[in-house]
């Protein structure tokens, strides 16, 4: 079958073009060498060389047949006359890890279900079990089902805004719900930048495996150093691991560097972690705002300061929590200057999860 030849990054492009001419076959499209893909062509697409093709050339290849649309087709045949309702909706891919919560009623047949979703999905390698969140440290118990290669380590790579990262679901929190709040903390810490007139150093002290990192350390000149921490020991590891890759990327130096598996709470007894920051993230939202008042004491108290948290709140009292942050600033001998507190989404039916934003300044 004739396959026109693109470069990987067209494709989109040169599908939507295909399907719009009706020149798009049914067949699926092909990897071909390094970078390149392979667009299947009916018999009625221009010929090689016809001009409409920008310059792209057609090769010739076996065409790559659509399997079935969804893994429950690849389920055994005995299994697929239950009714669509018996299984799983939704599930969710962590790198090449996937998880999906299975019902007590269907658990018989969740070696059936692993091995039909590893037949779907060609970048899945293993599949879990999720028995949802546990613990302080709001880990994911999973139970590991099926391996495309024996490998049943939940340890994996995710890409997040072009950056890799390492992420462990059943050993360290990650969501990757939360990348557009790490987007807006890009903002918020350049908008500082710009207010002091020079980098900033950030205090990430709930940094789990270090999401909010990459995007800051990446932009130019926008840090001069760094405080992060995590109490889950495996957090820090997989946190450690994934600094040592972001930093290399950063331009200058970072003073301080400082990585600690410690309780955020008693960073404030300790003078290489306290009074150095600029920006303060604070990331633990069911206790974020009680933690709150022992870790003001890491900013550094002259000039204008950033905070940004996280925080689950009683929709009902909304209003009271920016009264709140108002109070623990002034408690701590500083002016809000301003204060922002918006709802993300909903939690439960009377809680929210909110972001919070101030600028303080001390005198
Ligand atoms: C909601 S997660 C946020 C992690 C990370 N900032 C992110 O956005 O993915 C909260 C993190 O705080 C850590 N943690 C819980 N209690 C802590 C404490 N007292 N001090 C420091 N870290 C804590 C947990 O292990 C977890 O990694």
């Amino acid at each position: 079958m004739r396959h026109l030849r693109v470069p990987s990054d067209q494709t989109q492009v040169w599908l939507h073009r295909c399907r719009q001419e009706g020149w798009l076959s049914k067949a699926s499209v092909l990897q071909l060498d390094e970078g390149m893909r392979g667009i299947p062509l009916l018999d009625g697409a221009p010929d090689d060389g016809d001009e409409r093709w920008q310059g792209h050339t057609i090769v010739h290849r076996e065409p790559k047949q659509q399997g079935p649309a969804h893994w429950t087709e690849r389920l055994p045949v005995a299994l697929q006359a239950l009714p669509q309702d018996t299984w799983p909706t939704a599930y969710e891919i962590q790198g090449d890890v996937l998880m999906v919560k299975l019902e007590a009623d269907i658990m018989e047949h969740q070696t059936a279900i692993a091995q039909a979703m590893l037949e779907q999905l060609p970048n899945v390698r293993v599949v879990c079990a999720d028995n949802g969140v546990t613990g302080d440290f709001r880990v994911r118990e999973l139970t590991p089902l099926a391996s495309r290669d024996g490998n049943l380590s939940t340890r994996t790579r995710i890409r997040e805004h072009g950056m890799a990262m390492w992420v462990d679901p059943s050993e360290a929190y990650f969501s990757a719900r939360l990348s557009t709040q790490r987007q807006g903390t890009l903002e918020q810490v350049k908008l500082l930048r710009q207010r002091l007139g020079r980098a900033v150093v950030v205090a990430d002290p709930y940094a789990g495996v270090g999401p909010a990192l990459p995007l800051l350390l990446t932009e130019p000149a926008l840090l001069s150093g760094y405080l992060v921490g995590d109490l889950n020991p495996k957090a820090v590891d997989l946190l450690k691991l994934n600094l040592e890759t972001w930093s290399a990327k950063h331009e200058g130096n970072l003073d301080p560097s400082l990585l600690v598996c410690d309780d955020a709470r008693v960073w404030q007894h300790d003078p290489l972690r306290t009074g150095l920051a600029d920006a303060l993230l604070v990331n633990l939202p069911h206790d974020s705002l009680s933690h709150l008042p022992t870790l003001l004491p890491i900013l550094n108290q002259s000039g204008q300061r950033l905070l940004r948290g996280w925080a689950i709140v009683e929709r009902a009292d909304l209003a009271q929590t920016k009264t709140e942050l108002i109070d623990m600033i002034e408690g701590a001998g500083a002016t809000a200057e301003s204060v922002e507190v918006e709802e993300i989404k909903g939690f439960s039916t009377t809680r929210c999860f909110v972001a919070f934003n101030a600028i303080l300044a001390w005198e």
